[in-house]
């Protein structure tokens, strides 16, 4: 059997050359292709700029669309000519092409007129000896062929987004994630018509959303600006950005209102808003955001209350989290109703009244932040949910708030960490220890708080086991 696989193996082996000529040479037009002498020159100097002098480009790559080809670059065949298409530099893959520490811009770059796709990935990455900046001209000449432009990890990458950008009329994806870029969003980029993905993450970007980039975009799918240092109010014409699928604009200093224009986006799946200065409660017109999966606004002092929102309209939410919001009032049954929810986080709010006991039945569930509120009354859950929980299940600074603890829930340590046990219930136990709240060790010992309050629990769940005898020997 061994052998026959190696002799396959090895037979296929023997073949793929075969194959593979077979296929270049039945399109013998691309085999003969050549390369423009310019179009060459100007991909040799363009590497050399970011390698530095110490290599010889077109001593090692003498043919670098044919079979000396380069990690990252990606030829295409016009007209019986060979061209750039890709260039990726940065450490991605082994035989990548690295940039020196002086790695700089050529202007024959833009001289590559058939680029489709350029990116840099951890290239500029000296601030202190030899900052970069993104060129401020020549853009134009690639307008009809750019499609997608990317600078990822460049921390030595300064100064502004250049508003030539926004001539790149075919641009699909522009990407500037973690440089060290700073200025305004520039209004500009709503020219690029065809954009998919807008994401500008990880920069010191400053100054407010342009109000104009949103009717533009219309084909925009990711808008992402997150992790910037944007002021302003969220602009309501982001509403007509009607394809978005993603909208992050959290860790930035945004204030003012959710403008109501939000609920206008009936494919969003994500929006995150976390940590700003948003304010004025939950919109209510959020509740037609129908796709909705993730809605994450934790960290804003948006204050307002959770009962005057449907919140069955957004069957589809896996994680909502609203902690640290400034919100009051009780926890409407209608959250219960969210069914796909996994992730669930209401601490350090104002949130009073009772938890709804509902809760420890929805299916998914594997976070539940309730920590830091006024809840009152007695935390209904099955020893079984918190449990299952564990450390992902948290209430503890609600002054006001109990467990009921049956005999079990004490004994095998799954009682809710730095929440007392109901009073009425500690009258009864033998062994009274009060576990002091908001005391980081308290759960630990929560072992030794044995308890025999559980009694009618037990005694039910012994009634159920001679029902469930009697009914097997009947049948
Ligand atoms: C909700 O999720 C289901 C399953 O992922 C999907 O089929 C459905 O289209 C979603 N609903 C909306 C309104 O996006
Ligand atoms: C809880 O309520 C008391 C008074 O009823 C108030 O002083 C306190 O700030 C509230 N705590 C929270 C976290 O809202
Ligand atoms: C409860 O809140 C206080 C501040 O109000 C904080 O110091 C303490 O660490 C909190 N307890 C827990 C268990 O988080
Ligand atoms: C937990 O129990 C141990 C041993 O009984 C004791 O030394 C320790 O002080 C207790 N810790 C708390 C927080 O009660």
């Amino acid at each position: 059997m061994r052998n026959f696989i190696a002799t396959k193996a090895l037979l296929l082996l023997l073949l793929l050359p075969y194959l593979f000529f077979y296929h270049v040479y039945s399109d013998a037009q691309v085999l003969s292709a050549p390369m423009e002498k310019a179009e060459q020159e100007a991909l040799y100097t363009v590497i050399q700029g970011f390698v530095g002098e110490g290599w010889n480009v077109a001593g090692l790559y003498p043919d670098p669309c044919g079979w000396t080809m380069i990690q990252g670059i990606s030829c295409d065949f016009f007209n019986g000519f060979w061209y750039i298409t890709d260039i990726n530099i940065g450490p991605v893959l082994e035989n990548s092409i690295e940039c020196a520490p002086d790695a700089k811009f050529i202007p024959q770059l833009f001289e590559l007129k058939h680029l489709k796709s350029l990116s840099f990935f951890n290239c500029f990455t000296s601030s202190s000896h030899q900052p970069t900046t993104i060129p401020s001209q020549n853009w134009d000449k690639l307008a009809n062929s750019l499609e997608t432009l990317e600078f990822r990890s460049n921390q030595g990458l300064i100064g502004e987004i250049p508003s030539i950008l926004g001539q790149l009329t075919n641009l699909n994806s522009l990407v500037l994630v973690d440089n060290a870029l700073t200025g305004e969003v520039p209004q500009e980029l709503a020219k690029l018509v065809h954009l998919k993905r807008l994401v500008l993450v990880g920069n010191q970007l400053s100054g407010p959303i342009p109000p104009l980039l949103a009717p533009n975009l219309a084909e925009l799918l990711i808008l992402d600006l997150s992790r910037n240092s944007l002021t302003g109010t969220l602009p309501s014409s982001l509403g007509d950005l009607t394809s978005l699928i993603k909208l992050d604009l959290s860790h930035n200093l945004l204030n003012g209102r959710l403008p109501s224009e939000l609920g206008k986006l009936r494919t969003l799946t994500l929006l995150d808003l976390k940590d700003n200065l948003l304010s004025g409660g939950l919109t209510r017109s959020l509740q037609h955001l129908v796709s909705l999966q993730d809605m994450l606004l934790s960290s804003n002092p948006l204050g307002g209350d959770l009962v005057s929102f449907n919140w069955e309209s957004l069957a589809n939410l896996t994680t909502l989290d609203l902690s640290n919001t400034g919100i009051s009032g009780s926890i409407p049954e209608s959250i219960a109703g969210l069914r796909r929810l996994r992730y669930l986080a209401l601490d350090n709010n104002h949130l009073t009244g009772i938890v709804p006991p509902k809760l420890a039945a929805l299916p998914w569930l594997n976070a539940l932040y309730l920590n830091g509120n006024n809840f009152t009354g007695v935390l209904e859950f099955p020893e079984e949910f918190y449990k299952r929980m564990g450390r992902r299940f948290a209430s503890w600074n609600n002054t006001k708030l109990c467990y009921n603890s049956i005999a079990e829930t004490s004994a095998s340590g799954h009682a809710p960490y730095g929440v007392e046990q109901c009073k009425h219930e500690q009258d009864v136990n033998v062994f009274s220890s009060n576990p002091k709240v908001g005391d980081g060790n308290s759960d630990k010992n929560s072992s030794f708080m044995v308890s025999f309050g559980g009694f009618p629990a037990s005694f039910s769940e012994l009634w159920w086991v001679v029902v469930s005898i009697l009914l097997l020997t009947t049948l």
